[in-house]
């Protein structure tokens, strides 16, 4: 029972919640890291260098790709730049997933393209899953850029630069089955020395009706463990004390080493990667709901320094939805799949990925989202309206046939639904001591630092005697819809 005290202060922070969260909705969306100029945050000068200005968008996979980029660039003579009015060469990494991701770089690169008024010279590319989609066309549509290098191209930047240096223009939209970039050692760009990626594998074999990634990244391939845990040893020998694991579809890695024969799966390599140093936390994303097996969860379960966190894209709570877009999975799988990992790791962390309004989606079926949604009780979630990708299966076979309107209204449910489960999600860790890596200062104030719990959600509190890159113990006492606030607990 609560007493009257406990009801007022929940009340009274109910309330404020709810202003915080409609100031943070965006955040919902992802866009937060949008747009992000990647450079090192103390650049190497490079003798007669020429500066390249990098700009990322879309998922970790393209900015961990643009961190390869950045690689291949250094050993050509190029230092990056965050700033773009000294650069002699701009990239953009882009994203297809929605027609609004491309547009958003449509107006960058018109933006850009009056650079080259005052800078002749300034060479402008595209890269990534837009440049995939797209290729040579890119060139052509408003004569905005002069390369297009598509996600496994990356190798070929420097003689496709050459060939821009002599007038012409430059496209390489290859796709692989083989490369993963396994040899290169990424630059660590604009981080702080604490967290990092490590991708494990490209590509995606999966073919959801709606998705346009399997034509933008090519076949799935997963890369030599070896050189997974060399990179895990580097960083941790580095200072890193957290590396996120990137896949597409994390969950259906498969190495087999030609010499043993030995087929790796992805428990075997979370149980390698958390043995090479019991001080550097795990995360890994994204997990797809059909492939998830409870040994990747024991495996969880079993290292202190795996984190409890799975991000497990539902995408709809109706069942024939879920088999028109092709996800293989239906309600009731998805539902055990939670209830299993719940079972093994009671407090794991879950988030999940919703799209609304997909090809014919009736009230009925969106109201299974939505009691989904209050079923599963995720602690976050990204939110979208579909948006009918060019190529893909669902533009072939189907209509986008629910109106504009109707999405958004539908989407706003979505966020609605999940606004409560995030505010009883972050409720339940009040009055609790979390544990927690100290990533940096907070977005709002050079007093308090940010860094994560186990379960992948922020905290903000004041410094003390920390330092960026320390665990430490923080008693939450408040909290906003995306943040948790406390205090460190001295010991
Ligand atoms: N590989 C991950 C997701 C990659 S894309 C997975 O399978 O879960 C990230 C998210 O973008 C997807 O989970 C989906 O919710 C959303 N998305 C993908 N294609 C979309 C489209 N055409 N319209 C709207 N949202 C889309
Ligand atoms: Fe797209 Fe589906 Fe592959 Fe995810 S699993 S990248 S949603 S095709
Ligand atoms: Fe976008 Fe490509 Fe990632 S389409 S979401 S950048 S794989």
């Amino acid at each position: 029972m609560l007493t009257i005290c406990h009801e007022v202060k929940i009340n009274y922070f109910c309330g404020n919640v709810l202003k915080h969260m409609l100031r943070e909705e965006n955040k919902l969306l992802d866009e937060s890291r949008q747009g992000e100029a990647y450079a090192l945050e103390q650049p190497v000068e490079t003798p007669h260098g020429r500066k390249l200005y990098l700009e990322s968008y879309g998922c970790a996979m393209n900015f961990s790709d643009s961190e390869i980029i950045a690689s291949i660039m250094g050993k050509v003579g190029f230092e990056t730049t965050k700033d773009i009015d000294t650069a002699d060469v701009i990239f953009i990494n882009t994203c297809a997933i929605r027609e609004n991701a491309e547009q958003k770089i449509w107006a960058r690169l018109r933006d850009i393209k009056k650079k080259k008024i005052t800078n002749p010279g300034l060479v402008v590319g595209v890269m990534g899953c837009m440049a995939e989609r797209l290729k040579s066309s890119l060139l052509e549509k408003e004569k905005l850029v002069d390369m297009v290098v598509g996600p496994d191209a990356y190798r070929d930047l420097p003689t496709l630069l050459a060939q821009v240096d002599t007038g012409q223009k430059a496209v390489n939209v290859l796709l692989s089955r083989e490369e993963t970039y396994a040899d290169i050692s990424p630059v660590r760009l604009g981080k702080n020395g604490i967290t990092a990626f490590i991708s494990i594998m490209r590509g995606c074999d999966n073919m959801c009706s709606f998705c346009v990634v399997p034509f933008t990244r090519g076949r799935e391939r997963s890369r030599d463990i070896i050189s997974i845990l060399q990179e895990a040893r580097e960083l941790s020998e580095a200072g890193y004390k957290e590396v996120t694991l990137l896949g597409q579809n994390v969950d259906s890695y498969k190495f087999k080493n030609e010499h043993t024969k030995e087929v790796v799966n992805f428990a075997a390599l979370l149980e390698q990667v958390a043995l090479v140093d019991p001080n550097m936390r795990i995360r890994f994303s994204t997990s797809h709901p059909k492939d998830i097996t409870n040994q990747v969860v024991e495996t969880m379960s079993r290292y202190e320094n795996i984190c409890n966190y799975i991000h497990l894209p539902v995408q709809s709570g109706s069942s024939r939805m879920l088999e028109l877009m092709n996800r293989t999975y239906n309600r009731e799988w998805y539902k055990e799949r939670v209830q299993a990992i719940r079972s093994i790791i009671p407090d794991c962390g879950i988030s999940t990925d919703v799209i609304a309004g997909f090809c014919s989606e009736t009230d009925e079926d969106h109201n299974e989202t939505l009691s989904l949604l209050e079923w599963a009780g995720f602690d976050f979630a990204y939110m979208y309206k579909y948006s009918e990708r060019p190529g893909t299966m669902a533009a072939k076979k189907y209509k986008d046939d629910v109106s504009e309107e109707i999405k958004s209204k539908r989407l706003s449910e979505i966020i609605e639904a999940q606004k409560k489960s995030s505010l009883q999600s972050n409720l339940k860790d009040l009055n609790k001591i979390h544990r927690v890596l100290i990533e940096g200062d907070s977005k709002k104030s050079d007093q308090e630092f940010a860094g994560r719990n186990d379960q992948n959600k922020t905290i903000v509190f004041p410094k003390g005697n920390a330092q960026i890159g320390d665990y430490v113990d923080v008693f939450v006492d408040d909290c906003t819809a995306a943040t948790l606030l406390g205090n460190i607990v001295e010991n």
